[in-house]
């Protein structure tokens, strides 16, 4: 009886060692599985194309407004309108920043957005709608410029690139503030706690919600 058992260990052990012999790191993960392939730098590119608020992710190229209005007026007007007023239900892209503290703000690109890079981003992602990143970056940053300029927050002939995009100053920059989160870092109470509450505010008070009936 002990003999079998032993044959049974020995044959264990030599399955382990068969199947162990081949670790990931000796061979890549599509031979262990037997199915994927392995990404390229190539392919990781196509996917790495985000841009931060400081233009950290901003391609190589360059735009003015005035060689970016044919591509507008081509690839974007039909929805955008050809001054940037939207047409129908798609959204318009030039904004009056007055109306931010009405109560119907108008919250467009122009208005509203606190970053130039964002619209950078934005537009080399997802627009056209329909035939998204379809366009070269020297067509983006055109178009980003004939927006701004439409906004009147650059001139005609301002060139944008990765070191001048950054320093457009949107008009509400200053308009977000930073969540101040006291309800994250409050302490919790595990014992004698204090039981009355005392309301401090309220988020009609700080304009987080509405106070008006439609
Ligand atoms: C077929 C219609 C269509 C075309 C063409 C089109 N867009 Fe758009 N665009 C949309 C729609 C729809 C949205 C809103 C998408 C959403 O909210 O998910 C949008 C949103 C946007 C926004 C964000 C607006 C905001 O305030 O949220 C920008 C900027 C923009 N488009 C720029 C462009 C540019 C630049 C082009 C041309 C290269 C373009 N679009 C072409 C339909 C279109």
């Amino acid at each position: 009886m002990f003999s079998s058992v032993k044959v049974v260990l020995l044959l264990m052990s030599g399955l382990l060692i068969a199947c162990c012999s081949k670790t990931p790191s000796s061979s890549s993960s599509s031979q262990w599985y037997g199915f994927g392939t392995p990404l390229t730098e190539k392919n990781i590119a196509a996917w790495d194309i985000d841009v931060g608020p400081d233009g950290v992710g901003l391609p190589v190229g360059s735009g003015t407004a005035k060689r970016g209005e044919p591509v507008y007026l081509a690839k974007c007007a039909a929805c955008h309108g050809d001054f940037g007023e939207g047409m129908g239900r798609f959204p318009a892209l030039v904004g009056d920043h007055a109306s931010l503290t009405s109560d119907r703000p108008n919250k467009t690109v122009g208005s509203y957005w606190p970053y130039a890079t964002t619209l950078f981003d934005y537009i080399n992602r997802a627009m056209p709608f329909g035939n998204a990143q379809s366009l070269t970056p020297d067509e983006v940053y055109g178009v980003t410029a004939y927006i701004l300029a439409m906004n009147d927050i650059i001139k005609e002939d301002t060139v944008l690139n990765a070191e001048t995009l950054p320093k457009v100053k949107m008009p509400n920059r200053d308009g977000f503030v930073m969540a101040q989160g006291t309800d994250i870092k409050a302490d919790a109470c595990m014992h004698d706690c204090e039981v009355k509450v005392k309301v401090v505010s309220r988020a009609s008070k700080n304009r987080v919600t509405s106070t008006t009936k439609e």
